[in-house]
């Protein structure tokens, strides 16, 4: 080898390496850049370098939500799309196992991934009583029935197990707590809310430190989400949703500041505290303003005086609703509701309409760019906070959360402690709870004594709840009966029994399990709240012959001061959900009866609404009533 190839070979080596360290050191100046792909990066500092960034287009791809059921991975690439929800009842395959709904939530964010800037997708569901959309998902007492047990420390681990089973399909947003204050139980939503006591609804918001992690104490409305094992909460409906007239849904509320102040902006105080990371605004108005277009309450009330951090979600379709007939003038709906604090919208079909509205509105300068990069802060704030960045994508190592023993076993200690006995004997004397384990024959009567749809109520599997025993697991009342009574105690179990067939000798005694249909948001207004037929002849029959405990499922107090005298003994057990179980276990004395009403009961409807502290109160049953059962002796 001569001495100039040596002279290349050396020259042409250095240019090489020359080129390496070059290649290198622009890289790491890119990564240096990226600052807000950086964790160790505070996440005020990542949000602001992402902002700046991004286009308008990404901005407001940010600020849409869109319904699973549109959000290919093209879709989320190609308008950056910010998040994604189920609604009720939409899943990707009937009874899609959690490793699917993985796949589903991991295919949607690749798609999110290999936009542009890369930013992750958030995807939020109603896990409003554990993760109820979702097949075999642990189903805990409706909200109604948690403001019974004056626990807010039971509501907190309801919340960490809801989270569990969240994450276990890959989801990191729940659409809870719902903290309305129910004024008026003709209100179809009645059952979401904790109470009519604005103070228990207050307490109950223990339930965000379960589902998010319990925020340091200094945070001040600062989104606060513990990692992979907890979820992104929402506080809903924002604000006055339990107060419309006459319980309408998406009504008006009509009154003064003091009063919404006093009796529905209450939970707002500790749910921000908590780092609540999302709040989503009611459909309904305030003294004629709906509440998807008040400034005032969203943005300097909410967002100045309470230093809400996190973002303001909008209803789905609650925009299309400001006008009506809804959607009637959908730009000057949007214009007016992202000015007057909505920063992300609940589309959740009309995404190119929301963008391209927005698009235009930002163009005309009728909705500022400040207002834009606000909204887009929030969700950005959010996303970081809680992790989305670092961990975007589902594994499958908590597949196994979902109906849990575990959750199985708190789910039946909610529903012990959300019965509330309203009756035992017809002397006090002579309690009839609880009821003896061995016996010789029994019978189980009711519509609701062996439907677990029906026990589960609304928001579960679809949005409307279900009817029978194929939709989901669990145990209904009449196997849980069965298996709590002595093995020689034989149980009759007659649905609806026919009144000739019921004679006084023939059975030791009766429980009779019927109640309200299940039903969500306006299909749930009532002005009458009756027991549909054939509750009520069911009861006639049964408890003029047997001696009847009378077991009621439903969403809030119903008409039932006609039957009350039949009856020997009534527990409202409002919607336990998918364990069983608890009921029989305080049926029987396997523990004490403790629940007391967190809701007055009425006599009649035309009292409604009738609340605790009022004037005129005239009640079947006062609000905090309930009687305290016996537990059993061992051989009882
Ligand atoms: C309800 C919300 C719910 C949303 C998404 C709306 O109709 O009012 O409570 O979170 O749908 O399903
Ligand atoms: C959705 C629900 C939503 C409701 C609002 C339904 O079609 O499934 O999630 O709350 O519409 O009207």
């Amino acid at each position: 080898m001569g001495k100039s190839s040596t002279h290349i070979n050396f020259i042409l080596g250095l240019i090489l390496c020359i080129s390496i360290v070059t290649l290198v050191v622009a890289e790491a100046h890119q990564e240096e850049r990226m600052v807000y792909k950086d964790p160790k990066k505070h996440v005020e500092t990542r949000v602001k370098d992402l902002l700046k960034r991004m286009t308008l287009a990404e901005k407001l791809g940010q600020m849409t939500q869109i319904e699973r059921v549109n959000a290919t991975a093209e879709v989320m690439k190609k308008y950056a799309i910010g998040s994604v929800l189920s609604g009720g009842g939409s899943v990707p395959q009937v009874n899609a196992s959690a490793e699917e709904w993985i796949e589903l939530v991991n295919r949607i964010q690749k798609g999110s991934l290999s936009s542009r800037l890369g930013i992750p997708m958030i995807y939020g569901i109603d896990a409003v009583h554990g993760n109820n959309n979702v097949y075999k998902a642990t189903i805990f007492p409706h909200n109604v029935g948690l403001g019974v047990t004056r626990d807010p420390e039971l509501v907190k681990r309801i919340g960490a197990a809801t989270a569990l089973e969240v994450r276990a399909t890959g989801i990191p947003y729940a659409f809870a707590p719902c903290i309305a204050v129910c004024r008026d139980p003709r209100w179809g939503r009645c059952y979401e809310s904790y109470s009519e006591d604005p103070k228990i609804v207050q307490k109950m918001t223990s339930i965000i430190d379960g589902l998010q992690g319990v925020a340091p104490a200094n945070s001040r409305g600062y989104p606060y989400v513990d990692g992979k094992l907890k979820v992104a909460a929402c506080a809903k409906h924002f604000v006055g949703d339990g107060g419309t007239v006459k319980g309408i849904n998406e009504n008006n509320t009509v009154i003064d500041w003091e009063g919404l102040l006093k009796i529905h902006m209450p939970g707002y105080l500790p749910a921000i505290k908590k780092g609540v990371a999302t709040v989503m605004a009611s459909y309904s108005s305030w003294n004629g303003i709906k509440m998807h277009a008040n400034h005032h309450l969203l943005t300097s009330f909410l967002k100045g005086r309470l230093g809400f951090k996190g973002f303001v979600i909008s209803d789905w379709q609650g925009i299309d609703r400001i006008t009506s007939p809804p959607h009637a003038n959908y730009t000057n709906s949007v214009e007016t509701s992202v000015n007057s604090g909505v920063d992300m919208i609940m589309g959740p079909y009309n995404y190119e309409e929301v963008i391209n509205t927005l698009t235009e509105l930002v163009h005309k300068k009728a909705i500022p760019m400040s207002r834009i990069d606000d909204a887009v802060t929030r969700i950005l704030r959010v996303k970081f906070a809680m992790g989305l960045f670092e961990h975007p994508l589902a594994d499958t190592s908590l597949v196994k959360q979902l109906g849990s023993k575990a959750h199985r076993e708190l789910a039946r200690e909610g529903v012990r402690k959300s019965l509330v006995v309203l009756k035992n004997g017809k002397h006090e004397k002579k309690p009839v709870l609880p009821l003896p384990k061995k016996a010789k024959k029994i019978l189980v009567a009711g519509t609701h004594a062996d439907n677990l749809a029906y026990q589960c109520g609304g928001w579960t599997i679809s949005w409307q709840g279900e009817n029978g025993n194929n939709y989901t697991t669990g145990i209904t009342i009449l196997k849980a009966i069965e298996a709590t009574v002595d093995k020689d105690t034989k149980v009759v179990y007659k649905e609806n029994p026919e009144k000739s067939s019921l004679k006084k000798h023939d059975y030791s005694y009766a429980i009779v399990v019927v109640g309200e249909l299940p039903y969500a948001e306006t299909n749930g207004d009532s002005l009458n709240l009756t027991i549909p037929k054939p509750g009520p002849e069911i009861i006639k029959n049964v408890c003029h012959h047997i001696k009847c405990v009378v077991v009621l499922i439903s969403g809030r107090p119903v008409v039932i001061e006609p039957y009350l005298k039949k009856m020997d003994a009534l527990v409202a057990a409002w919607l336990p959900g998918s364990e069983g179980q608890g009921v029989a276990d305080v049926l029987f004395g396997d523990y004490a009866a403790t629940g007391k009403l967190a809701r007055t009961w009425f006599k009649r409807v035309d009292q409604l609404p009738m609340n605790v502290g009022d004037k005129h109160y005239d009640p079947l049953f006062p609000f905090g009533f309930g009687i305290t059962t016996k537990v059993a002796k061992k051989d009882e």
